[in-house]
């Protein structure tokens, strides 16, 4: 999209401005340079201003921050969440710069000291404003779309694994939608969050290297097979060691089969030296495989695995995370969307 575009062609100007004198300053200035189309309205009161703002939308919004109803900081908050796509000018006094640099931290785009400058430099702060919130849109927009981008590459990756392991296809996915929920109950923030699933949907990647007749084999597997299987978190954790993501996902790949108490692998890792994503993982990884069929077995049922959870929690399983699962189910709140094989 090319930014110059972006300066609409009429301008609607929103000014809340309390002051006679500099509001129509402000309007003589506009007026100097109508080729622009700027379509002033204007507005004395804070209150004023957010409804001219619910009934019509602004290109750009000139705020006095001392209004009759509201001063300071809290006239940008509060404009900003009315508008949070609108560009705000803020128009200060001369003593007021801290104030503004204050308020372009909160969001605003740009300030002017009231008083000062001409047209010229108000038309200038105008097209700067619009033109640098658009940039600031559009990097948003790339920045989600990289994102999406990341969670459907990632996707992708455990799908891959899953292909070569017909008995465990949708494993992880499903694990990713409890260790979701669970972090969820525990009040996760939504970015942590991001990151548990993304750990989730790839727990077990380190399987690709795993020899898929072992993964497969119906019968119980030798004490040399299950070593083999078990190297699983490390390799995973080698492949991904070096990616340079904002979670700790390598982490949440090789301790996601520690046990609270020692007696996980591949570390041996004990309480708190667990990542508590892992933790997380730990859990929903045990309930999905018990409610699953396996070569080796039939589906033990969702009843035995929260019986598993309930009675080694503290021991094996971290308690809240115990206890955000169990109440999860027993309030009827979770169920697999994606279907088990
Ligand atoms: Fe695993």
């Amino acid at each position: 999209m090319n930014i110059r575009h972006m300066v609409p062609k009429q301008i609607h100007v929103l000014v809340i401005e309390d002051n006679p004198g500099d509001a129509r300053l402000i309007e003589l200035m506009l007026a100097e340079h109508s080729d622009d189309g700027y379509q002033p309205v204007f507005a004395l009161r804070l209150a004023e201003g957010l409804e001219a703002i619910a009934r019509q939308p602004f290109d750009i919004i000139l705020l006095d921050l001392s209004l009759p109803d509201s001063h300071g900081l809290g006239t940008v908050e509060a404009v900003l969440e009315s508008a949070p796509m609108t560009p705000i000018i803020v128009l200060t006094g001369l003593a007021d710069e801290s104030t503004a640099l204050a308020a372009m931290k909160a969001g605003a785009q740009d300030y002017l000291a009231k008083g000062q400058g001409d047209g010229e430099t108000l038309r200038r702060s105008i097209r700067y404003s619009i033109e640098r919130m658009s940039t600031e849109e559009e990097r948003r927009e790339s920045g989600e779309r990289l994102r999406r981008a990341l969670m459907q590459t990632i996707q992708a990756v455990g799908l891959t694994i899953e292909k070569r392991d017909p008995y465990t296809a949708g494993h992880q996915q499903r694990v990713a939608e409890l260790a979701a929920a669970i972090g969820r109950e525990l009040g996760f923030e939504p970015e942590r969050l991001e990151g548990l699933e993304l750990g989730s949907v790839i727990h077990d990647i380190g399987k690709i290297a795993i020899p898929s007749s072992f993964l497969n084999k119906p019968g119980r597997l030798t004490a040399t097979e299950f070593a083999l299987i078990k190297t699983h978190s490390v390799i995973g954790y080698d492949i991904i060691k070096d990616v340079e993501f904002t979670w700790p996902i390598a982490k949440m790949v090789r301790q996601h089969h520690e046990r609270l108490d020692g007696s996980g692998y591949p570390d041996g890792l004990k309480g708190d030296d667990i990542l508590f994503e892992a933790k997380i993982i730990c859990v929903a990884d045990v309930i999905e495989s018990m409610a699953s069929n396996r070569p080796y077995r039939a589906a033990l049922g969702i009843d035995v695995a929260l019986a598993e959870i309930s009675s080694n929690r503290g021991r094996l399983y971290d308690p809240d995370v115990a206890d955000a699962c169990l109440k999860l189910f027993a309030e009827g709140r979770f169920g697999f969307t994606t279907s088990a094989v």
